[in-house]
């Protein structure tokens, strides 16, 4: 349930899917986004970086937020195949991906890559979506708080905000699997994770946005985005279809307390 005064963000991604023709997900996206869910909740599609500039493009005058799934640290350089975080701005990217923990295994990014990934972020003028998250064996340990916390702590630089981040927890077990940890875990995880972020930024940290991120479905958001400081869902598979994504978007928004 989002923390109160706290705007709840679903965000996509699209990993390495989607060829042109997927601009038809952001056409279908836009047209039920109009029905008024943006007045409750933000909204960020990461497609792979071949499809940022067609989806800036389709979404227009919607203020669904369109963001890249990595970044290199500099500004440009001899880094062959890499894109730089001005590069996403460039083509109207409001945020990016760092330290999906796919990239941490199929690339071996660390915490001091995320870390400098994410300041790499904040200079281009990109708010930065901080991913961790424990894997099965770390959990099976009893160490997951303890590995998140270490991981929070090395890849969220100082200087952190409720503008230049958002941190997404995602069991690395959860991911693509079609298994959620248990409503109380996903609690115990976000109320550990708030604790880190008010004891290192203050106020701020209390300010900023904590997802979940993990097979949430349409069938599921509602209970596994339900426990305090769950502040919206980064979402993989299901961000595919845009009839998915939107149930999602719509469980968070029908979580958000009425204004009184
Ligand atoms: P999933 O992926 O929703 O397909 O589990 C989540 C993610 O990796 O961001």
């Amino acid at each position: 349930m989002p923390t109160d005064g706290i705007r709840p963000l679903v965000a996509g991604n699209w990993k390495m899917n989607g060829l042109r023709r997927s601009v038809d997900t952001i056409e279908a996206l836009k047209g039920r986004a109009q029905e008024g869910v943006l007045e409750r909740i933000d909204m960020l599609v990461c497609p792979p970086v071949t499809l940022v500039a067609l989806a800036v493009k389709t979404m227009d005058t919607v203020p669904i937020h369109i963001g890249g799934q990595t970044c290199h640290p500099a500004e440009s350089g001899a880094h062959t195949g890499d894109i730089a975080p001005e590069m996403l701005l460039d083509v109207g990217a409001s945020y990016v991906l760092t330290g999906h923990s796919e990239r941490r295994t199929d690339h071996g990014e660390s915490d001091s890559d995320v870390h400098a990934q994410t300041l790499g972020a904040w200079r281009a003028g990109l708010c930065s979506v901080v991913c961790v998250g424990e894997t099965k064996d770390e959990r099976e340990a009893g160490n997951e708080i303890s590995v998140v916390a270490g991981q929070i702590a090395g890849s969220v630089p100082d200087g952190a905000t409720a503008e230049n981040t958002v941190v997404a927890y995602e069991p690395v077990w959860a991911i693509g699997t079609g298994l959620t940890p248990t409503v109380g875990d996903i609690a115990a995880m976000h109320d550990a994770i708030r604790a880190e972020l008010t004891g290192r930024f203050g106020d701020e940290g209390g300010k900023m946005r904590i997802l979940y991120g993990g097979s949430v479905k349409p069938g599921n958001a509602a209970e596994v985005l339900a426990p305090n400081n769950v502040d919206g869902a980064l979402v993989g598979g299901a961000s595919l279809s845009a009839t998915d994504f939107m149930g999602i978007a719509d469980a968070v928004a029908g979580l958000v307390k009425p204004e009184s």
